[in-house]
């Protein structure tokens, strides 16, 4: 059931599927050298766009943004509390010399390319950086895009179902947070659970649920895509998605992100 894409070939016929995989080799055209994560930790803590997620949230759904608890403490003493934050834009702090300097021209350019390269186009596309303090999870949920998931350093698992058609149908696709609940009858058996390590990379399927825990200090950044499409086509359930709304929901939703606007800029 574990399954790791490693050629094109594979993701093109994989992307649209239900079932999480990992990403290695020719899938992943990129590669950086981050900082230490204690001066990741202590510059986000700083930063005015981080916002804060209390760490046992099982069962809320990462609502609220509680970053005033956190500002001001020092890295030792964040440890000492259930803390996540989350950064919305990583080119915000490529700058020469900061957190993030050439992360655009290493990673997402190199990865816009090679989407672009095989067919791909999207309305959004862009990289948030998101720290996991020990001992944190997140809430069960499921994301209205398509999300690859790179875990750059500690140990997580990410969790989803074996089959997650039998527990979101596509007649819930368009449930909101709040009805996003885990639910009480499932099993070990249902659940499909990815450890990933240190820059480990995981596709994370449009609106499939899933909950991601962190026994320890973690920090990753994902992906989100949303309107992604193949040689014109939508997944099947962003296509629905689009159908139920009578509209493109990514439409005004960071246009600066597109692939349109990434084609001219080459
Ligand atoms: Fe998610």
């Amino acid at each position: 059931m574990h399954k790791t894409v490693a050629t094109t070939a594979e993701f093109l016929h994989t992307w649209d599927s239900r079932i999480n995989f990992l990403m290695a080799d020719e899938c992943v055209p990129f590669s950086f050298e981050f900082p230490p994560i204690e001066q990741i930790v202590e510059r986000l803590v700083a930063e005015q766009n981080t916002t804060g997620i209390e760490g046992q949230l099982r069962n809320t759904g990462d609502r609220g943004n509680t970053m005033e608890q956190f500002r001001g403490m020092s890295f030792t003493d964040l440890m000492e509390t259930s803390f996540q934050l989350r950064y919305p834009d990583v080119t915000l702090l490529d700058r020469p010399g900061d957190l993030f300097a050439g992360f655009t021209e290493q990673v997402l350019v190199p990865w816009k390319r090679y989407l672009l390269d095989h067919g791909f186009e999207w309305d959004r596309c862009y990289a948030l950086a998101r720290v996991s303090g020990p001992n944190t999870c997140t809430g069960y949920h499921m994301d209205r895009s398509n999300v690859l998931f790179w875990n750059v350093r500690g140990h997580k698992v990410f969790h989803g179902f074996r089959e997650p058609d039998r527990w979101v149908p596509l007649t819930r696709a368009n449930d909101e947070r709040e009805a996003q609940i885990m639910p009480a009858h499932m099993s070990s058996q249902d659940v499909l659970s990815y450890e990933v390590g240190d820059n480990t990379l995981l596709w994370n399927h449009l609106l499939t649920p899933h909950w991601v825990d962190s026994p320890e200090l973690a920090f990753g950044i994902n992906f989100s895509h949303g309107g992604l499409r193949h040689n014109g086509r939508l997944c099947r359930y962003e296509q629905h998605l689009y159908n139920t709304l009578g509209r493109n929901p990514n439409e005004n939703w960071l246009p600066e992100t597109a692939s349109a606007v990434f084609q001219k800029g080459l």
